[in-house]
């Protein structure tokens, strides 16, 4: 076996990562942690230290690691077949089966599902969809997407100009001039203290409208956003904001993309998040939980009212022009049948909803009483801490202080992993779903632990 050492050094010389201080890692100044196994909730780096994952890596472990039903449905099926492609009509009976399951799961009103490989690619999928409907219905002018400021969909040219989070703009020369930003469905950061939830999603609707006439109607295609914020700080809508926002979506024809690549298959105690909060979407972006990650795999659900449309493109157009040499890849396909047929035969999507309530109410009675906790929010297995200053009124820390990397640093000591969310001082927590009582407890206590070692 490499020793370490050896290690490091490929790992500064070759590997260039993703989101990552790249200067930083080259000259060895950023730990690097290289991960061996997992099993359940834990995972184990190479030098042994074992440790409680609550964010599932980037949540998307959703069954939790080491399931052999998915290692030995992805090995058969690499045995059997370990490709061919989705073109003109082909498929495997793992892609079938698949978009049978996925759409025997998905809200009413949806038609068929398209196959990807990430979170990204389904929404580039899901624009170039929304535009292609446009031109159908000779609505030449109608192509701007409306994203919201926190909002997160992926990092390509498209989907990280629909992410609404500066350091993905920032010397990429995005957002691309067909993506306009709204407000972010941030309650607990409104200016106005004393405004309710409702007045509040009021206001977002108001705003949205603003926006939509500003710009007018008719140059509006469709609106993203995710049933909770996630990558931008874990947050639930406020009450009443999806209602909301979907009547003024409607007064203009504006499609809906509910992207739920973080809530899909059961993060928030039921299938879809669009099932949760009473979405009526015209797209639904899927990837991470379809196969708890085992293989990457995602896909666009489009609904019935899109799908009339793109089937009268193709009998004026011909064939679609769009496709991934790995759309519907076998193997992706296969771990994504073993994972559904999982989730359900241990109830997990149940689990996810017990747990997500006690791990919120464990944190509240842990941390909510501190100076320094500003909320402690969630819904389902998303929850999140966000750290203030000083509450009422609340004041945030200089981000220069790494408030939040150091807490999340202090915990990953204490054998926990929390994810510093990438804009505020915010400790989110998206563990897998077979999380249990005792090992929401460790999370809970490693959390109280490192806010007094930084924070006092
Ligand atoms: C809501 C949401 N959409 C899209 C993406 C992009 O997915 P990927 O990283 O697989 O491209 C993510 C990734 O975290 C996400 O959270």
């Amino acid at each position: 076996m490499l020793n370490n050492d050896q290690i490091a050094l490929w790992d500064r010389e070759n590997f260039f990562h993703p989101s990552t201080h790249l200067a930083m890692h080259a000259r060895g100044e950023t730990p690097s942690r290289v991960i061996r196994t997992g099993a359940g909730v834990h995972i184990e780096d190479r030098d042994g230290k074992r440790l409680l994952d609550a964010f599932a890596g980037l949540y998307c472990v959703n069954v939790g690691y080491g399931r052999p039903e998915i290692a030995e449905a992805i090995a058969d099926q690499a045995r059997e077949l370990a490709y061919y492609h989705a073109y003109v009509g082909h498929g495997t009976e793992a892609s079938i089966t698949l978009a049978k399951m996925v759409m025997d799961r998905a809200p009413k009103g949806m038609s068929k599902v398209y196959f990807g490989l990430s979170g990204s690619d389904a929404n580039e999928t899901n624009i170039k969809l929304v535009w292609y409907y446009n031109n159908i219905l000779g609505r030449f002018e109608k192509k701007k997407i409306i994203s919201r400021w926190r909002g997160y969909h992926g990092s390509g040219l498209m989907t990280g100009s629909l992410t609404g989070l500066g350091l993905f703009h920032q010397k990429f020369d995005l957002p691309l001039e067909q993506v306009i930003h709204t407000d972010a469905p941030y309650y607990f950061r409104r200016e106005k203290t004393e405004m309710s939830e409702e007045a509040f999603s009021a206001q977002c609707a108001a705003r949205l409208e603003e926006l939509i006439l500003a710009h007018g109607p008719d140059t509006i295609a469709a609106f993203i956003g995710e049933p909770v914020l996630g990558t931008g700080g874990i947050v639930p809508p406020p009450a009443g904001y999806w209602p909301a926002i979907q009547a003024v979506l409607r007064k203009y024809d504006i499609l809906l993309i509910a992207d739920e690549v973080v809530t899909g298959f059961g993060r928030l105690g039921t299938m879809f998040g669009s099932d949760h909060y009473g979405i009526e979407p015209d797209f639904i972006t899927i990837a991470k939980g379809l196969t708890s990650a085992y293989a990457p795999l995602s896909g666009s659900i489009v609904s019935d009212r899109v799908w009339k449309v793109l089937e009268q493109g193709t009998d004026e157009n011909g064939p679609i022009g769009h496709g991934w040499t790995y759309s519907a890849h076998p193997i992706g396909a296969a771990a994504g049948v073993a994972n559904l047929r999982l989730i359900d035969e241990l109830g997990l999507v149940a689990n996810a909803g017990e747990m997500g309530a006690y791990l919120k109410s464990s944190l509240t009675e842990a941390l909510g009483d501190h100076p320094n906790v500003g909320e402690v929010r969630g819904e389902g297995l998303m929850c999140a801490v966000e750290l203030v200053e000083s509450r009422a009124p609340n004041t945030f820390f200089d981000p220069s202080r790494k408030i939040g990397p150091s807490i999340a640093a202090a915990m990953a000591e204490m054998g926990v992993i929390a994810r510093a969310m990438p804009q505020g001082d915010i400790i989110g927590y998206a563990p897998p779903f077979c999380i249990t009582r005792e090992e929401i407890d460790t999370v809970v206590s490693a959390t109280a632990a490192a806010v007094k070692k930084v924070l006092g």
